[in-house]
């Protein structure tokens, strides 16, 4: 008799079969086990503890469900545990969110305000089989085709009030991080490792981008990927980013802007700060599209500005472009003809440090603006390159300051 109500009490105690356990406001998943999918009981818990409470995922959970929920409001995520996307390319590609910028698409639409999301957990984008697709490299990014869109692990999406720390993300098939149409969203002790265990290499693997946001920080974390270590995308204003590592990227950059005729793009009001990176392409980057002949080009012949932009403190080990302006980016035209329409102004690169990788022989410095930059000040440079004395390129720059001599006018 007792023996028998233990059987059927054990499973409740100790969560055989999985669920959602509610308890006061607080919801604990509990995975289904055997490769089963958590998602819709991740689902069921945000819904049966927003406005409040916290959900708790402390195991490992398997999920082949879009994450895509009511707004949260008032609650708190503890990811402790796992949190793996199935490597199952023919869901997710149709059923992964479509967010249009860049044809991205998303794992998980986080949305909502006043929502902490922590824990010291893994997010796993199951990246690989991904990276090692046939032809993944041909076509263009993310969800330009509904048989093959790589999505991105966690968008925090129309959102206010968010808080991110202490986790580890892995295996991103795209970038890891998006910020989109949100505001106040702070991330911090982010540890991030997009790295590729076959000859396939991963691709777009940023560690974050941000687009139409603003008040958002992102400090006291690691990132080891093959593309922009944090990227700032059209109508990213108001950003602090300091204490970063970044191993393997492609830097700091803003941009690329200006590239549909149709559209305005504003940088403003960036502070990056107290940065190191090694083996990367970039340190400090600006990229914007330069003109275009065509009033439908999506290749440049966008409007905007990048302004008030400060990089500070930067420490580069093996990089190519330590400090790089570029107003041409991309562009299939001639940029003399057909100049940039974004403005680049007030921008302040101060106290670099270190060597440059050499691919670009001893240029350490590339302010490259085609159609002109204003009120460019750089100081405090140390930089060095493995070929003799360091040289710097600029290019129609006005009202600026440069602690350095302009060896290599480029035309
Ligand atoms: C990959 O590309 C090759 C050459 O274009 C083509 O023959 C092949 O069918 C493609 N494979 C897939 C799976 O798309
Ligand atoms: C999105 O995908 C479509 C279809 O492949 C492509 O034509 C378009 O250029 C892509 N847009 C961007 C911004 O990549
Ligand atoms: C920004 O969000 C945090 C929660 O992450 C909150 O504590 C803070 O008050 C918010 N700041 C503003 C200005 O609303
Ligand atoms: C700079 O960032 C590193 C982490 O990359 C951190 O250890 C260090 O304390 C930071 N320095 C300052 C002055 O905040
Ligand atoms: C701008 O042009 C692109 C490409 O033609 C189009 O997809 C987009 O909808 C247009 N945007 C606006 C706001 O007209
Ligand atoms: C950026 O903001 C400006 C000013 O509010 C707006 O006109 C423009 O449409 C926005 N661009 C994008 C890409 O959202
Ligand atoms: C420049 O941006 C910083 C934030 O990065 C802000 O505190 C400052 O007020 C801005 N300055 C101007 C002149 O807009
Ligand atoms: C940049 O900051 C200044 C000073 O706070 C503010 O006046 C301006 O509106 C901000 N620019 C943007 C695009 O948010
Ligand atoms: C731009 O696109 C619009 C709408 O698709 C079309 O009517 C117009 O003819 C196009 N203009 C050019 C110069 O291609
Ligand atoms: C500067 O930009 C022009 C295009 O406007 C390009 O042809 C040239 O190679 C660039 N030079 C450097 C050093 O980046
Ligand atoms: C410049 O960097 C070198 C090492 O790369 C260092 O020895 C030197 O002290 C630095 N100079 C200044 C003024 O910081
Ligand atoms: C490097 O610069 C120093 C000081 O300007 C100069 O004396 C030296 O000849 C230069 N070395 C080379 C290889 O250009």
């Amino acid at each position: 008799m007792t023996f028998a109500w233990l059987l059927l009490a054990l499973p409740l105690v100790y969560g055989w079969g999985g669920g959602v356990y509610k308890q006061g406001d607080t919801c604990t998943v509990v995975p289904l086990g055997g490769g089963q999918d958590d998602g819709p009981n991740i689902l069921s818990a945000f819904s049966q503890c927003n406005n409040g409470g916290t959900i708790v995922l402390d195991k490992y959970y398997v999920v082949n469900t879009l994450l895509v929920h009511d707004p949260l409001q008032d609650v708190k995520i503890e990811l402790s545990g796992v949190l793996q996307y199935t490597p199952n390319i023919a869901y997710w590609s149709p059923n992964s969110l479509y967010l249009t910028y860049q044809n991205a698409t998303t794992y998980w639409f986080l949305s909502g305000n006043n929502i902490h999301l922590y824990g010291g957990g893994t997010l796993d984008g199951n990246g690989q089989v991904w990276w090692d697709y046939p032809n993944v490299t041909s076509g263009t990014a993310g969800g330009s085709s509904t048989l093959f869109a790589r999505p991105i692990p966690l968008t925090v999406g129309n959102a206010s009030n968010v808080l991110i720390e202490d986790l580890t993300q892995i295996g991103s098939p795209f970038w890891n991080n998006f910020v989109y149409q949100s505001t106040n969203v702070t991330y911090r002790n982010i540890n991030i490792s997009t790295v590729s265990y076959s000859s396939n290499p991963t691709i777009n693997s940023d560690g974050w981008d941000i687009y139409r946001s603003s008040y958002v920080t992102i400090e006291d974390s690691t990132v080891n990927n093959d593309d922009d270590c944090v990227s700032f995308k059209p109508n990213a204003t108001n950003i602090v980013v300091r204490n970063m590592n970044c191993m393997a990227s492609d830097g700091m950059s803003v941009g690329s802007l200006g590239q549909y005729a149709n559209e305005t793009d504003i940088v403003a009001n960036l502070t990056v700060t107290n940065i190191t990176l090694t083996n990367s392409q970039n340190g400090a980057r600006i990229k914007v599209f330069g003109g275009s002949p065509d009033s439908n080009s999506t290749a440049g012949g966008g409007n905007g500005y990048v302004k008030n932009v400060t990089f500070s403190d930067f420490y580069v080990q093996h990089v190519d472009y330590p400090i790089v302006i570029d107003q041409c980016y991309a562009t299939p035209v001639s940029c003399v003809d057909y100049p940039s329409k974004i403005a680049v102004s007030d921008i302040y690169f101060t106290n670099f440090n270190g060597m440059s990788s050499g691919a670009e022989g001893s240029m350490v410095v590339d302010l490259n603006c085609t159609s002109g930059c204003t009120d460019i000040v750089v100081s405090q440079t140390n930089l060095t390159s493995p070929y003799g004395n360091a040289t710097y390129v600029c290019n129609n720059l006005s009202n600026s300051q440069l602690d350095f001599n302009c060896t290599t006018p480029s035309s």
